[in-house]
């Protein structure tokens, strides 16, 4: 089902409760009582254009208006970008640290299980922060650039000089698929891991899990599927239009 601007905002926690982190990263909070998407959008300042396509992209993996996405402004994108990469240093990684830190009391009889598996989410929280590191102080700067000379009638010269040392290509070729690894620990817990003492701990750090799996698909997702090809266009636009040859 899509979601339109005239459906109640309650409605989509309803339809799919993991949405809730997309209104978050909006700025929305609960308590809308039976306001529609569109009015509660007006209400917090949200282009509630872009935040349906946000939206509906996140609950279903075919509906992938990557067209349409393309249209909004470039600092839009990059905000909602940044927005979800504070939601996982902030929210996401600290939650599941806490669960493994209270599964080492409780859940395997030997140790050596919980060292590995604390190991194992640490060197993954340094992989995402690497990651994630990059993208705000390369990647997203250098799409701002280029839709700010894209706009103009005469970019910068700054603009051509980066522009011969990136390209959006290069961050395409080595965009890292961060989502492996978490299907790798996942792995661990569930088949090679001996039977937790403790399952109901283990059930909520496995759901974790799948969770931050699951937007960090739909993150990547927006960032390969609507980020690199809006400003593939940008580049060969600006090269066409003020280069020679
Ligand atoms: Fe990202
Ligand atoms: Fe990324």
């Amino acid at each position: 089902m899509i979601i339109t601007k005239n459906i109640k905002m309650a409605d989509v926690i309803h339809m799919n409760y993991f949405t809730l982190s997309v209104l978050n990263r909006f700025g929305i909070e609960l308590g809308f009582g039976d306001k529609s998407v569109q009015d509660v959008c007006k209400e917090y300042n949200v282009d509630s254009d872009f935040f349906l396509e946000i939206v509906n992209a996140f609950v279903n993996k075919d509906y992938f208006p990557k067209k349409n996405l393309q249209n909004f402004p470039v600092k839009l994108i990059t905000d909602y970008l940044q927005k979800t990469h504070d939601f996982y240093h902030k929210l996401k990684v600290p939650e599941i640290e806490q669960l493994i830190e209270d599964m080492v009391e409780s859940c395997y009889a030997q140790k050596d299980n919980m060292v590995l598996l604390k190991k194992f989410f640490n060197d993954y929280k340094k992989e995402l922060a690497n990651h994630t590191q990059r993208e705000e102080d390369v990647v997203f700067p250098y799409t701002i650039a280029i839709e700010k000379a894209f706009n103009s009638e005469k970019p910068d010269d700054s603009v051509f000089v980066l522009m011969e040392t990136y390209s959006i290509d290069i961050f395409k070729n080595e965009h890292d698929n961060i989502e492996e690894k978490l299907f790798d620990l996942k792995n661990i817990i569930i088949k090679y891991l001996p039977r937790p003492k403790d399952h109901k701990l283990c059930n909520k750090l496995l759901h974790q899990l799948f969770n931050l799996e699951q937007d960090l698909n739909d993150h990547s997702r927006i960032e390969e599927k609507v980020l690199v090809p809006k400003i593939r266009e940008m580049e060969k636009s600006i090269i066409k239009r003020f280069t020679k040859g």
